[in-house]
């Protein structure tokens, strides 16, 4: 299984944080932004990783995160995304990384309690397909939102202005190499990218999605100013929890 995370992107919604940085580099608490998935893939046991960067401070990744062996990294990669074509976009980036394996997705700037592990081993399982996981929120419209009937997803759509159920698909995704293929099918949205919602919609089409609700809390901390600070919050909260556990509270 590899890693990828996407760490692209101008973050015009955290301007002016983001003016002459990329928002993947700015702090959350303790820790550059970028630190949060990347522990995270190593903690579920995911060493090679690719990270796909673009916009501002592309260079600044490397000297910051060098090999990746500092989070226990087998191999850390990086690619270059030169324009805003989108998350999906970004995916089809590592292609040739990923080749004929199985792959985690995270977006740089989602920021979760939950391991990742049990669902890397439920995807494992499933053999074929894609998974996503869920977040039930109070601003659903914001996000890419499912509708589900119990554990089935019928529908998403992406930032719906009449949200059809209050589960946000978070920017954690799995998927087998059919990803790469329907990528290079798809068509630009309105805004001119090439959409994630539409890769999993095309996943949801042949019936090999699955899905997992996350039991602890979810930030999206490049969505907006409060998104960023409530990362800064959970995280500082994480911290002083960990350092109770350790006894050095
Ligand atoms: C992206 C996805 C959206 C998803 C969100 C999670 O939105 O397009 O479906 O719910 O990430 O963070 P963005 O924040 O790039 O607008």
């Amino acid at each position: 299984m590899k890693g990828v995370v996407l760490a692209g992107g101008l973050g015009t919604r955290l301007r002016p944080l983001t003016s002459i940085t990329n928002k993947h580099l700015l702090p959350v608490y303790d820790q550059p932004m970028i630190f949060y998935p990347l522990q995270k893939l190593a903690e579920a046991g995911i060493l090679d990783v690719m990270l796909v960067t673009g916009g501002f401070g592309t260079g600044d990744f490397l000297r910051l995160l060098g090999d990746g062996s500092g989070f226990g990294l087998r191999t850390l990669n990086y690619a270059y995304q030169e324009k805003e074509g989108g998350i999906a976009e970004a995916i089809g980036l590592t292609r040739t990384f990923v080749g004929d394996d199985r792959f985690v997705v995270i977006l740089g700037d989602n920021i979760f309690e939950d391991p990742l592990l049990p669902h890397v081993e439920a995807f494992r399982a499933q053999q074929r397909g894609a998974r996503v996981l869920l977040k039930e929120v109070s601003n659903p419209q914001d996000y890419g939102v499912a509708e589900l009937d119990g554990d089935r997803i019928l529908s998403i759509e992406e930032k719906p202005v009449e949200p059809r159920s209050s589960y946000a698909v978070i920017g954690v995704y799995m998927y087998d190499s059919f990803a790469f293929e329907t990528i290079a099918g798809l068509t630009p949205s309105t805004r001119g990218e090439l959409e994630v919602t539409d890769l999993n919609r095309a996943y949801l089409d042949t019936g090999l999605l699955r899905a997992d609700v996350l039991a602890g809390w979810w930030t999206d901390a490049g969505s907006s100013i409060d998104g960023y600070l409530a990362a800064n919050v959970r995280a500082a909260e994480m911290r002083r929890a960990e350092r109770k556990i350790r006894g050095q509270a």
